[in-house]
């Protein structure tokens, strides 16, 4: 694979200025080390040409189709913060010209795109990279280290509480089938994996659409997951739930052999009490502040990769794992069996 100069910026197409876009234009693109924006594309004229000014890319360089962007700039990586759709079409004809491809999560709308997303980035022998951002929180990386250590023994099982009511008026989540599970439940799965190092092995699901929901499919589910050295672990969530909400990251008790972890909100504690309940005891664990936002962190990854030829944490053959294990809840809801993540991601 090419190698680049770490001190020579590389050139990126940012494709996709909308909600999640912009949010990519000012946690990372518009000030990056690594990356000079020198094209910017979006199907929509105002968020193109916002995005545009913002990010000092002109008039020349701003296209409403990423194929004419590929024909006219040169560039060595494309992001793409676009629908779920849309990726595996920008990844088909960055990966045709010779170009790297950061994606935004879900890595695809169907795992067949995923699949063959990874298949053309080994065939390139360029590299993939899936926005896993959620892995980059703090509280996260803290979950991950108290597991790691083992500061209450090895762990025996987990639960993941997820409940947020959550605004989308105007957002494709609004219209799409299976709206936690395929555009959220992918964060949670991919935490579960890097918190745990566990594959997610066997899934069982049930979606459901509250009474009082304001999505056209299913915003509710409950999921009970096998990890791949048999570990049980439970999911819950709601994102039409009134009451009392959980933060992005989930409430996450990991129960261990002397006792349990938790993330409620943004607080981690540890647990401890003799048998019977006897002198128990939780204390609080800092979460450190973040050295950088989640986006910033990935392009950073995403330079990294493209320089040492090493594929990243979230690669796209990484997150096959974890987009299965959301693909396998899907066909699990529907069919109403527990699906083995391995026959549908090998
Ligand atoms: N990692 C996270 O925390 C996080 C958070 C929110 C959204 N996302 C993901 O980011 C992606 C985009 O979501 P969003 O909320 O920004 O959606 P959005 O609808 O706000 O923005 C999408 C943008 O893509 C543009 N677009 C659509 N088709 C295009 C095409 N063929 N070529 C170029 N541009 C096109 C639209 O015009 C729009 O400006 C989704 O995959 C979503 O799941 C990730």
């Amino acid at each position: 694979m090419a190698q680049h100069s770490p001190r020579e910026k590389l050139r990126l197409i940012q494709c996709g200025l909308g909600g999640m876009g912009k949010a990519w234009r000012d946690n990372a693109t518009a000030a990056s080390d690594d990356f000079e924006v020198v094209a910017v594309v979006d199907v929509a004229e105002k968020p193109l040409h916002e995005g545009g000014e913002h990010l000092k890319v002109p008039p020349e360089r701003r296209f409403s189709d990423l194929a004419d962007a590929l024909r006219k700039v040169e560039a060595d990586a494309v992001l793409t913060v676009t629908p779920p759709a849309v990726h595996v079409q920008h990844a088909k004809l960055a990966f045709a010209s010779g170009l790297h491809v950061l994606t935004e999560k879900p890595i695809a709308d169907e795992l067949e795109n995923a699949k063959l997303m990874v298949k053309l980035a080994a065939d390139a022998d360029k590299q993939l990279v899936v926005a896993q951002n959620y892995r980059y929180h703090p509280p996260m990386q803290t979950l991950r280290r108290l597991l790691d250590e083992q500061v209450v023994g090895a762990l025996g099982h987990g639960h993941l509480d997820f409940y947020i009511g959550a605004d989308f008026t105007g957002s494709f989540r609004e219209a799409m089938k299976f709206p936690l599970l395929l555009d959220m439940a992918i964060h949670h799965m991919d935490l579960i994996r890097a918190t745990t190092g566990r594959n997610i092995a066997r899934v069982f699901a049930q979606t459901f659409n509250p009474s009082w929901s304001w999505y056209r499919h299913h915003a509710g589910l409950k999921m009970l997951l096998e990890l791949d050295d048999g570990t049980p672990f439970s999911y819950s969530g709601d994102w039409s739930a009134l009451g009392r909400e959980t933060g992005w990251n989930g409430n996450w008790r990991l129960q261990c052999a002397q006792g349990s972890i938790h993330l409620d909100k943004a607080k981690a504690s540890v647990a401890r009490c003799g048998k019977w309940g006897k002198n128990e005891v939780e204390e609080p664990v800092d979460v450190p502040e973040a050295a950088a936002n989640g986006q910033a962190m990935l392009l950073r990854d995403f330079a990294e990769a493209i320089r040492s030829g090493k594929p990243a944490a979230t690669s796209g053959s990484d997150n096959l794992w974890s987009f299965g294990a959301v693909v396998a809840g899907v066909i699990s809801a529907t069919q109403r069996r527990s699906v083995v993540v391995g026959d549908l991601v090998k």
